[in-house]
């Protein structure tokens, strides 16, 4: 199989560029590994509906159940590769057999970041990143009484997205957040500000700016309180941590393929390696504005996709505005483009009623958008940053004043 293509990593990118691959006419085999025993799965639900009971295991599966063998894609889960050769263009697996390939992909993904405190590894202390991680925080939930006391460690989407659902599986829950505010990595401060005052008004109690020294067990071993950088300690039955992810670069750092903060590849996928792509949360990507490691499903596919086009010999670089989403209690916040430092604020809509857009500027530029509870608008708001759309404040502050012009005479910057 020596012109096979190789994926490492079954979840949304290495899935999606098997799909691509076919779509566009690859034809060689393809060999895809998973190193999880659950066939590739979608992952937003893990942290809400999947909590609550709202989402079911069988209906998270990413493809229908005959995709893998109708595109003849040799899905194998279970299988952990251990090591690349990329002289001879092969992959070793954890069973002691290899593959080898004509192109390989890493699609490695993501893995939790380790709370390095004592007792971070106690019992009722969870990660929230794959379906068993999920499927073990909704047991600990559905078999705790109500009230059951939960803190979860990181203010990010991760964190409030599971604050929210464990509030509405009726436990009483306190975000302790390291940073003065909440998603500083994503948001402004008037967002920031705005997602505290939802959380709070939705029963969700925040520490914010404050570390955790350790976390304490029961005679039992089991997690029963939280120490905080200030000397209290906090009561809980259950701990969940959200603070951040680390890319899973090890195998592609052994091999001699160039990181940093990632696998570093350009705008199609590829790697500084021949024949070898990456693509999804592992790779750091050249886009127009510069290096980045997108976190995000759009991302992954969008990468995927890209890298897939190298395979039939008609690269298309990632062109997309990124975008990504959330879901905490009612609200359903859609984020797209990069905003930066300095750039100028203009806000459609109104905080108080949790239906509004923020808009960012650059030079007159419409580059970002930030909405809550506006999918219509924030639809509209995509294409507006994709044909930087130069639009007056005044306008855009005007929930009244029809923007669906600008979309259409996309003026070029
Ligand atoms: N104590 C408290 N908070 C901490 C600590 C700590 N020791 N370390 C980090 N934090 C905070 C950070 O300040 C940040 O606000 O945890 C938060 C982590 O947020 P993210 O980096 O956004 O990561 P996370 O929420 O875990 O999400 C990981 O999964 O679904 C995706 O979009 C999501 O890309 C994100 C990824």
């Amino acid at each position: 199989m020596a012109e096979a293509l190789v994926i490492v990593g079954a979840s949304y990118a290495g899935v999606q560029l098997a799909a691509s691959a076919r779509e566009l006419g690859f034809d060689a085999p393809i060999v895809l590994l998973g190193d999880e025993t659950h066939a590739p799965y979608q992952r937003p639900p893990l942290s809400k509906g999947l909590l609550t009971g709202k989402t079911a295991v069988d209906q998270l599966a990413l493809r229908g159940p005959d995709f893998f063998t109708e595109q003849n894609i040799d899905l194998r889960l279970g299988t952990r590769a251990t090591a690349l050769d990329l002289a001879a263009q092969r992959v070793q697996l954890a069973d002691g057999s290899h593959l080898d390939y004509g192109w390989l992909a890493l699609a490695t993904g993501a893995r939790c970041r380790p709370l390095t405190v004592p007792g971070a590894s106690l019992q009722g202390v969870h990660e929230l990143r794959t379906l068993d991680d999920a499927l073990a925080v909704h047991a600990a939930v559905s078999s705790a009484s109500r009230g059951t006391r939960a803190c979860v460690v990181g203010g990010g989407f991760i964190g409030l997205e599971v604050a929210a659902a464990l509030t509405a599986a009726g436990a009483q829950v306190t975000v302790l957040e390291g940073q003065t505010r909440l998603l500083a990595r994503s948001f402004p401060p008037a967002m920031s500000d705005y997602v505290a005052a939802a959380h709070r008004q939705r029963g969700v109690a925040l520490e914010l700016g404050r570390g955790v020294q350790a976390l304490l067990a029961n005679a039992a071993g089991h997690v029963e309180s939280v120490l905080l950088d200030d000397g209290r300690q906090l009561a809980c039955d259950l701990v969940v941590l959200g603070i951040g992810v680390l890319p899973n670069v090890e195998l592609a750092e052994a091999a001699g393929i160039a990181c940093a903060g990632g696998i570093l590849v350009d705008a199609c996928g590829r790697t500084g390696a021949p024949n070898v792509l990456a693509a999804g949360d592992v790779a750091n990507m050249e886009l127009p504005h510069g290096r980045l490691r997108l976190e995000s499903i759009q991302a992954a596919n969008d990468g995927a996709r890209a890298a897939a086009s190298v395979l039939v010999g008609q690269p298309q670089p990632l062109s997309a505005v990124p975008w990504f989403w959330s879901e905490q209690h009612d609200l359903k916040l859609q984020m797209a483009g990069i905003p930066a430092h300095g750039d100028q604020t203009v806000l459609r809509g109104d905080m108080a009623d949790d239906r509004f857009t923020l808009f960012y500027l650059r030079d007159g530029v419409v580059v970002a958008a930030h909405s809550v509870n506006r999918p219509a608008e924030h639809m509209l708001a995509r294409k507006l940053i994709a044909g930087r759309a130069q639009i007056p404040a005044e306008a855009l502050a005007d929930p009244a004043a029809d923007l669906k012009p600008f979309s259409i005479l996309q003026p070029r910057g």
